[in-house]
């Protein structure tokens, strides 16, 4: 109970805290204290004006720093079980308290530079979330409320698995929210701190659209910064409502799913008012407070709904579980996407500053990621029965399958912004356009049609479209060229895997070509499909995206490719050519693209 009781006096004192932070900021006292960790030398300056509020936030994040660390001592000695799953947590929080008193430190030694002052608001969130956890958490089970957050156990078997589907609904759909909260309050730091607060006037548009073009870095901040409450709004109403469904008369569940979408109603009215009132301090300071409550208010949802911890859960080592995460974001096929939008920017014409290059680059990085680990989620249950994919980390439980949801969700809440700002709103759109393809559309779809190879090429072939957009800001021929050659090259070369994997690939019960058409047409579909890419590897040279020596390259890439597909038609052809033509098409991809390149360094 003490446990519990200091959790919680440290989760309180947290909200004090980034309201205090919110008032040094908002009285402009970020500077009245000209040192760190002191102030004018002394740890008890004269409390007046600036240097009373500034003071104030050092003194309040002290107690909470000695708060955290008793915190984490407890639970490291404490004999309940319950707290034992809970140490690395407390641990990781006394990590990030002392990250947070750092970054206010050099935030203030180095002038308050927007992006150390956007991770002090960052990682002011995070620690936030995690001391909450900890509240949460710590809780002391009574024999009454055991199996909480479960479906009971006297009810019938149908109405046991309705309810863990709503339950796991209502978790999931609070995670994504409290994710895209976490964006939403980082991206209101970076308005904060970059002075975007008042860069457009009008309201609810941002000089008059959604997403003004050409215009200064600023104003694309703070239009993206409205563009995320709704983004925001959309997610809190489906938790809300995914909540409520699974509440089944628990009135605290139910008061908590009904004051999300109430907070978010109230969160955009005072951010509308904080631009019309230019910045008036009660204002800003209840959209910071309003803000931090519906953070915690998803998280709440999310833990009430997500069975708790196992007291004998294994313990993975962190190194392992940073491995494991990776593995999520499935590193080769990302290389293969990074090598080609790196293609579509090479080629466009134009010139892009290397600093948006980079940014655009690492964006598309962690959207692909993001869908990878989101796809590796929603086929956790079909992996476990293929060989390929058996030892992936949802399948053999080295990871839960909620830490791969909230990777995924932050990953795209990174990237999508990035791909925006950076980048530019085409590159951004068709960032988010893949992303959604893949994730909604293409991985469910594989289980139920073959055609789900036509749809999932789309997002396949877009990043060289997107690399080519991130220069270019819009869609032309040489561009469509690139993206057909990406979008025809991935039909051969899947079908290859489908046909020396068919076995494999039915036993997970997905929907492939070989398996509802046959194995013969399928080749006849592969040759079709190379002759197409042929061609259209050719119209490179017509749109002046290459010359004459990427031409010749092309066409006899395209001749050896077309003939090893049509010696598929055979009838002695076996898996071992479906093998061959696997490793072909990458050979045939990573060869067309080095002529390509070299073909642009000599011109
Ligand atoms: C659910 C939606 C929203 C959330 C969660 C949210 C969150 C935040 C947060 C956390 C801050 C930073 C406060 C600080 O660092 O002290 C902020 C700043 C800001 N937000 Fe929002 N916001 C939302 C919607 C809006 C909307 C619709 C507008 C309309 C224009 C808006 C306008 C602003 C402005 C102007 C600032 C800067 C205030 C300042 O410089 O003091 N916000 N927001």
């Amino acid at each position: 109970m003490l446990v519990h009781g200091l959790a919680i006096a440290t989760a309180a004192a947290t909200y004090l805290l980034i309201l205090i932070g919110g008032l040094v900021h908002g009285t402009g006292s970020s500077l009245a204290c000209p040192d760190w960790p002191t102030c004018y030398g002394t740890m008890m300056p004269v409390m007046q004006g600036g240097v009373a509020v500034e003071h104030s936030h050092r003194l309040a994040a002290g107690t909470v720093v000695i708060l955290t660390l008793t915190l984490a001592a407890l639970m490291t000695v404490s004999r309940d079980a319950g707290h034992r799953p809970l140490r690395r947590v407390a641990w990781l929080a006394v990590g990030l308290v002392f990250a947070q008193a750092l970054l206010g430190g050099i935030t203030v030694l180095l002038r308050l530079p927007t992006v150390v002052s956007t991770l002090h608001t960052a990682t002011s969130l995070l620690f936030f979330s995690t001391v909450l956890y900890l509240a949460v958490r710590s809780r002391p089970v009574r024999s009454s409320s055991a199996g909480e957050g479960a479906p009971r156990p006297t009810a019938p078997i149908e109405a046991e698995g309705v309810a863990a589907r709503r339950h796991a609904l209502a978790a999931n759909g609070a995670l994504v929210a409290a994710v895209g909260v976490f964006f939403q309050m980082v991206l209101g730091g970076l308005v904060r701190h970059s002075g975007a607060a008042l860069a457009c006037l009008d309201v609810p548009l941002c000089r008059g659209s959604l997403w003004p073009t050409e215009a200064h870095p600023t104003v694309l901040v703070q239009a993206l910064h409205r563009l995320g409450a709704i983004a925001v709004a959309a997610l809190v109403l489906f938790s809300a409502i995914a909540s409520l469904r699974a509440a089944a008369r628990r009135p605290g569940l139910i008061a908590l799913a009904l004051a999300g979408p109430i907070l978010v109603v109230v969160q955009v009215w005072l951010g509308l008012r904080a631009v019309t009132s230019f910045l008036d301090l009660a204002t800003v300071e209840t959209h910071l407070a309003v803000a931090t409550a519906l953070l915690a208010s998803q998280i709440g949802l999310a833990l009430a709904s997500l069975p708790a911890p196992r007291r004998e859960a294994v313990v993975h080592p962190w190194p392992r579980a940073v491995a494991d995460l990776i593995q999520l974001a499935k590193p080769r096929i990302t290389g293969l996407v990074i090598a080609t939008f790196s293609g579509g920017l090479w080629l466009a014409p134009g010139h892009l500053p290397r600093w948006r290059m980079v940014t655009t680059l690492i964006g598309t990085t962690l959207i692909v990621g993001a869908a990878n680990a989101l796809n590796m989620l929603i086929e956790r249950d079909v992996d476990g029965l293929m060989e390929r994919t058996r030892h992936r980390p949802l399948v053999e439980g080295r990871l839960p399958p909620a830490a791969a949801l909230v990777f995924g969700t932050v990953l795209a809440a990174a990237a999508i912004p990035l791909l925006l700002l950076a980048g530019n709103a085409l590159t951004g759109i068709l960032g988010t356009l893949a992303f959604v393809a893949y994730v909604a559309i293409y991985t469910p779809m594989k289980r139920t049609s073959p055609a789900a190879l036509f749809v999932g090429a789309v997002p396949g072939a877009l990043p060289p479209l997107m690399g080519w957009t991130a220069v270019t800001g819009q869609i032309d021929a040489g561009a469509l060229a690139l993206f057909g050659i990406l979008f025809l090259w991935q039909i051969p070369h899947f079908l290859a895997i489908a046909l020396y994997r068919s076995d494999d690939y039915g036993r997970a019960g997905f929907e492939i070509l070989p398996l509802v058409v046959g194995e013969k047409r399928t080749r006849f579909v592969i040759v079709a499909f190379s002759a197409l890419l042929m061609a259209i590897s050719l119209l490179l040279g017509p749109l002046h995206v290459a010359g004459p020596l990427y031409t010749t390259v092309a066409a006899l890439l395209g001749v050896g490719f077309l003939v090893w597909g049509l010696a598929g038609l055979r009838e002695a052809a076996n898996r071992l050519w479906a093998r061959s033509l696997f490793f072909a098409s990458l050979g045939y991809l990573t060869l067309l693209f080095a002529a390509l390149i070299i073909d642009r360094t000599l011109a």
